[in-house]
C-alpha cells in the first residue's frame, strides 16, 4: 500500500485524456499533472529538444515524491522515454507499450494503421513494439501535424467542416490500405474519435493510447503493490506553465468534466 501521489505529465493538455481514465479507474489515488502548456507543441521538434524538456517535466514531477510518473505525451513516449528510465529511479510508464499490446489483441488481418506527431512517426517507436508482439504485423503510419492546433482550438466536433477535411486529407491513405485497427498516438486524438470512427468505418477498432496506458499503469501498481489503501476520492492538482486564461475551460474538455482541484503556473526551466 503506498499513498504517494502518480505524477502525469503531458506537453499540454492532451495527457488529461490519460488523467481522466486514470482517475476513473483509480478515483482513490491522488494525481499530480503538470501540462508544459509554455512549451507545446513538441511534436515538430528535435529529438535533443523533447529529451530536454521531458528532463525538467520528470525533475519537476520529481519533487512530490510519486510513486510513479505517467508520460501522457505520445511524443516524449516515443522519443525520450528510454533516456528517461535510466535517468531516475522512480518507476516511468510510457504509452507506446500499453497501446501496442492493445492494437495487437485487437488486430485479425495485422494491418493496422498509427497517427501522431512527427516526432512520434520519426520514432519508430510503435513498429517496433508491434514487432515484438506480433511480428509481421505491417504498420501503416502517417504524421498529422495539424490534428493538435485543431483539438486546442475546440475544432473537433463531428460536422466541423475543417476538422472533416483534414481527417479526410490524413486517414485516406490509410483506409485505402485497409486497416482494421488504427493507433490514436496522441493523447490530443481521443477527442477526435467520434469523427475520426464515422470516417474509418465500423470495422476498424479505434486504439487510445493514453485509456491503454491508464489501464496498464493501475495493473502494474497492483502487481507491485504500490495502490493507496484510501477509501476516500484522491486529490488532483494540475500545474502548467503557461496559463494563458482559459485553462479551465480547455482543461475541462480534455477531463470530460470540470477542473476541480488546484491549477498553478509554474516556472518549468528551473527544474
Ligand atoms: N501531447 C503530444 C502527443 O501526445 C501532442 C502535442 C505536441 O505535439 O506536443 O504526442
Amino acid at each position: 500500500m503506498d499513498n504517494r501521489p502518480i505524477g502525469v505529465f503531458d506537453s499540454g493538455l492532451g495527457g488529461l485524456t490519460a488523467v481522466r481514465e486514470l482517475a476513473r479507474i483509480m478515483p482513490e489515488e491522488d494525481l499530480v499533472y503538470f501540462g508544459d502548456t509554455g512549451r507545446v507543441p513538441y511534436g515538430g521538434r528535435s529529438r535533443e529538444t523533447i529529451i530536454r524538456y521531458a528532463r525538467q517535466d520528470v525533475a519537476f514531477l520529481s519533487t512530490f515524491r510519486p510513486k510513479a510518473i505517467v508520460v501522457a505525451c505520445g511524443t516524449v513516449s516515443t522519443t525520450a522515454l528510454d533516456v528517461l528510465k535510466t535517468e531516475w529511479a522512480v518507476p516511468i510508464f510510457g504509452v507506446v507499450e500499453p497501446a501496442a499490446r492493445a492494437a495487437a489483441r485487437c488486430t485479425k488481418s495485422g494491418r493496422v494503421g498509427l497517427i501522431g506527431t512527427k516526432a512520434t512517426i520519426r520514432s519508430g517507436a510503435y513498429e517496433r513494439a508491434l514487432d515484438a508482439l506480433r511480428p509481421g504485423t505491417r504498420v501503416v503510419a502517417r504524421a498529422c501535424p495539424l490534428l493538435v492546433p485543431l483539438v486546442e482550438n475546440g475544432r473537433y466536433q463531428p460536422g466541423d467542416i475543417v476538422a472533416e477535411t483534414v481527417v479526410a486529407e490524413y486517414l485516406s491513405p490509410i483506409r485505402e490500405e485497409t486497416v482494421d485497427t488504427l493507433m490514436l498516438g496522441c493523447t490530443h486524438y481521443p477527442l477526435l474519435k467520434p469523427l475520426i470512427a464515422r470516417y474509418m468505418g465500423p470495422e476498424v477498432t479505434l486504439v487510445d493510447v493514453g485509456e491503454q496506458c491508464a489501464k496498464w499503469v493501475a495493473g502494474q501498481l497492483s502487481g507491485q503493490g504500490l495502490r493507496s489503501g484510501r477509501t476516500v476520492p484522491g486529490k488532483h492538482r494540475f500545474f502548467v506553465s503557461d496559463d494563458s486564461g482559459d485553462f479551465a475551460a480547455l482543461a475541462s474538455a480534455f477531463l470530460g468534466e470540470d477542473v476541480g482541484g488546484e491549477v498553478k503556473e509554474i516556472d518549468i526551466t528551473v527544474y
